[in-house]
């Protein structure tokens, strides 16, 4: 009996061709995820599944799907949506996609950083809605990084090839957290290993690279917000749950920090009315750090190949375990 395996989205590139060679595939058809009761239905009987960061796996949607279950691999390097824990008790494999997304969402930090830096989306869309009037000497000012401070929270790939492209393209000097030692990355980059606390009240520009964690959640708090710079600029492209986001909508507000760039937040999408959507002080994007044609494609093969490792009992390409 072939193998029955669920992917719930389409993925771009040709790797599930691959993966329909070895195994009965269905592929949720819709734009938008299904629904709790949807993907309950859609797991039962299945052995191995390819999920998204937005479906919850947890161990509920493993029993329901049943003990042949032996590999879920996630589209995405983070996998705060899967508990690992509960898949380990079941002897589940667990993969991601580490390393072919980590430039597209470097280059996405950078471009969040620039925008959030110089008002781009608010800007712009002023030329859209006719409301632009004149060229303004006192319009628009915006705050440079070229020379100043980078703090990047989470000093993982994605925060070393963002550190990279702005320590050696706008000569930014660098503090970091890291939990572990990065000596070689020091030399090169001539970054300083520091306490968060530092790193908020040092830094002009501040980016957010941490996997999201029980320890990480709201890291970024209050407490933490008001130890930033008021010309501070704020990225995450990480997971919207480590910034305590009505923390930010306050700090954004009294002008106690000077914008925001986010890539995540949580829900994700907010609500067009949010006050985050809402303040001019802040960049949101849908969320789109990987999606690049070569990152996405790239996932894709990594998660195919975790799958049909997973299925026959093979080491994971990429295991988060
Ligand atoms: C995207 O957020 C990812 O984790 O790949
Ligand atoms: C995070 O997962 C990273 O690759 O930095």
């Amino acid at each position: 009996m072939k193998h029955s395996v669920l992917v719930t989205r389409q993925i771009p590139g040709d790797s599930l061709q691959r993966l329909r060679e070895v195994c009965e595939v269905e592929v949720w058809p819709e734009t938008l995820p299904p629904s709790r009761d949807e993907l309950c239905r859609l797991v039962k009987g299945r052995h191995g599944l390819l999920t998204m960061l937005s479906d919850r796996v947890d161990g509920e949607l493993m029993d329901v799907a049943g003990d042949q279950l032996c590999v879920v691999s996630n589209y995405a390097v983070g996998y705060n949506n899967i508990d690992v824990d509960a898949a380990k008790i079941r002897g589940i494999a667990v993969g991601n996609t580490p390393d072919v997304l980590t430039d597209a969402t470097a280059d996405l930090a950078v471009s969040l950083l620039f925008a959030a830096s110089r008002h781009v989306l608010t800007a712009g869309n002023q030329v859209c809605d006719g409301e632009w009037k004149t060229w303004e000497p006192t319009g628009w000012l915006g705050v440079e990084p070229a020379g100043k401070t980078l703090g990047i929270v989470g000093m993982g790939r994605i925060g070393k090839a963002t550190a990279k492209r702005l320590v050696g393209g706008w000569e930014m000097d660098l503090l970091y957290t890291s939990r572990s030692d990065q000596t070689d990355m020091e030399k090169e980059l001539s970054g300083r290993r520091v306490e968060l606390d530092t790193l908020l009240a040092e830094s002009d520009f501040v980016s957010v690279h941490v996997a999201l964690t029980d320890q990480t959640r709201n890291l970024i708090d209050e407490d933490a917000i008001s130890k930033m710079k008021s010309t501070a600029v704020l990225v995450n492209t990480a997971r919207g749950e480590i910034i305590d986001q009505d923390a930010l909508v306050k700090a954004l507000e009294s002008r106690s920090i000077f914008a925001a760039g986010l890539d995540v937040t949580t829900p994700e999408p907010l609500s067009a009315d949010h006050p985050l959507v809402k303040s001019p002080h802040c960049v949101i994007l849908p969320h789109i750090g990987s999606a690049t044609h070569a990152s996405r494609n790239a996932m894709s093969e990594i998660a195919v190949d975790n799958l049909i490792a997973g299925l026959s009992d093979q080491p994971l390409r990429c295991s988060v375990t």
